[in-house]
């Protein structure tokens, strides 16, 4: 198949690498990629927000699938534009998208669909915001509505700071005040036709920054599958996943089917396992968020031990087969990422420094680099050319395994000012 990857992230080059790995000879190309994506395929480089520009890309190239990694092009509708043009791709249309461009739009979807998450209070003002923390009490939850690139959450205890947090993204729009949720939190991908929805494999992502869930939220700084204590909870990993699909995934797909914005692509569905039950029948899940994309770093993990071909899978759900595929299969294997920032992120990322030793930490055994943002200085010097510079993957027998892999290969990479945490997988690498 000739594929046309949207994205320049460590999602994008997972996405390319499990594309590859099915050895049948796709014909990849990825836009704008990155350094590390550009030594795996070939690169394009056009405005991939733009419809119109992509749609003509995809027609000139005679592409049989387009994936749309991140959000941006999603909420631009390029997805809208391929589909009007009668090319397959995955992705969300514009509308649908607003799963994730506006938690105002989720919720309400939510409320329809009869789906369990947090309450939730909208507040255009000072006063309305003040009365609902107050109303919700500490922990304070305050979000932005609309995409803020992982920045527009604040959790916190001290009410001054929530206010801060309500002043500095008023201006922008409204803000929602929730209800502090308490459990683990789960990210799991589904993937959806429109209509239907087959479940991958769930992981467990580390949104702060420092060691111990300390300092900002991030856009991820690590992540592993599967997660072995699912099954303590839920007995089984499918039993899990059934739960999430009766209760969330699949009211929710209906109900965007019902409303005419059809979801097609991946359902990111960020969970909190919380121990409230409400009733007999309720499992103590609620949503904290949906994403209209893969998640990352999560996909550097899930996909690594996805058994099925990834292609078949993505284009079952762009062109609305996905009844006639069976529920995706994943190997043994635990996948632990481990995340290499530049010094400064997330605030602001030093950029332009040299990364030595990627051969080095490639020669580990079960390890593999995605890259994040990378680019090639003078022609030779691969530097680092983001707050998320590369995503060290390490597949394991056992979750220790995989977590030692992963260390041992990030010894083996200089960047200077390099950040990382230490302590991702720490949880579940007991033996
Ligand atoms: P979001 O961008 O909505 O995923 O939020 C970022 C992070 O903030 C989540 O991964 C959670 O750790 C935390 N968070 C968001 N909403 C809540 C909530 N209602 N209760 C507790 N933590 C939350
Ligand atoms: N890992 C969080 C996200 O992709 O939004």
């Amino acid at each position: 198949m000739k594929i046309l990857v949207l994205g320049s992230g460590a999602r994008e080059h997972a996405i390319i690498l499990s594309l590859l790995a099915e050895d049948a000879g796709h014909d990849i190309i990825a836009a704008p990629g990155n350094a590390g994506i550009a030594r795996d395929v070939a690169t394009a480089s056009f405005d991939i927000n733009d419809p119109v520009i992509v749609a003509n890309v995809a027609i000139e190239q005679a592409v049989d699938l387009v994936v749309i990694g991140p959000e941006a092009p999603l909420v631009a509708g390029v997805a809208d534009e391929l589909r009007e043009q009668g090319i397959p791709v995955f992705g969300p249309g514009k509308a649908a998208a607003q799963l994730e461009g506006s938690k105002t739009f989720a919720k309400r979807v939510m409320d329809a669909a009869g789906v369990p998450t947090g309450r939730a209070q909208r507040a255009a003002t000072i006063a309305e915001a003040e009365a609902a923390l107050d109303a919700f009490g500490a922990p304070y939850v305050v979000k932005a509505d609309g995409l803020a690139a992982g920045k527009g959450v604040l959790v916190t205890t001290d009410r001054d700071a929530a206010l801060d947090h309500v002043r500095t993204y008023l201006p922008r729009g409204s803000i929602l005040v929730e209800e502090f949720l308490d459990g683990h939190e789960v990210s799991l991908f589904l993937l959806s036709d429109g209509h239907r929805v087959l479940p991958l494999s769930p992981a467990q992502d580390y949104k702060r920054l420092g060691d111990g869930d300390a300092g900002p939220n991030t856009g991820g700084m690590g992540a592993y599958s599967p997660l072995p204590w699912l099954d303590e909870t839920f007995g089984t990993e499918d039993a899990f996943v059934d739960e999430v699909i009766r209760t969330i995934a699949q009211p929710v797909i209906s109900q965007l089917a019902e409303d005419q914005t059809p979801f097609i692509g991946l359902l990111y569905a960020g969970l909190i396992l919380t121990d409230k039950r409400e009733s007999a029948d309720d499992s103590g899940i609620r949503v904290i968020e949906f994403n209209a994309r893969f998640g990352d770093p999560e996909t550097q993990v899930v996909l690594p031990r996805l058994a099925t071909p990834l292609s078949s899978l993505l284009y079952a759900a762009a062109t609305g087969t996905l009844d006639e595929a069976d529920r995706p299969e994943f190997g043994m294997t635990t996948a632990v990422t481990v995340v290499i920032a530049s010094e400064n992120y997330p605030a602001t990322p030093i950029t332009g420094r040299e990364i030595t030793g990627l051969d080095e930490a490639g020669d580990v055994e079960g390890v593999h680099i995605a890259h994040a943002a990378t680019a090639t200085t003078d022609g030779v010097r691969l530097t680092a050319s983001g707050g998320r510079v590369l995503n060290v993957v390490a597949l394991g027998t056992t979750a220790a395994e995989a977590r030692e892999r992963a260390y041992d290969a990030i010894g083996r990479i200089g960047l200077e000012g390099m950040q990382y945490r230490s302590d991702i997988a720490e949880r579940v690498a007991t033996n």
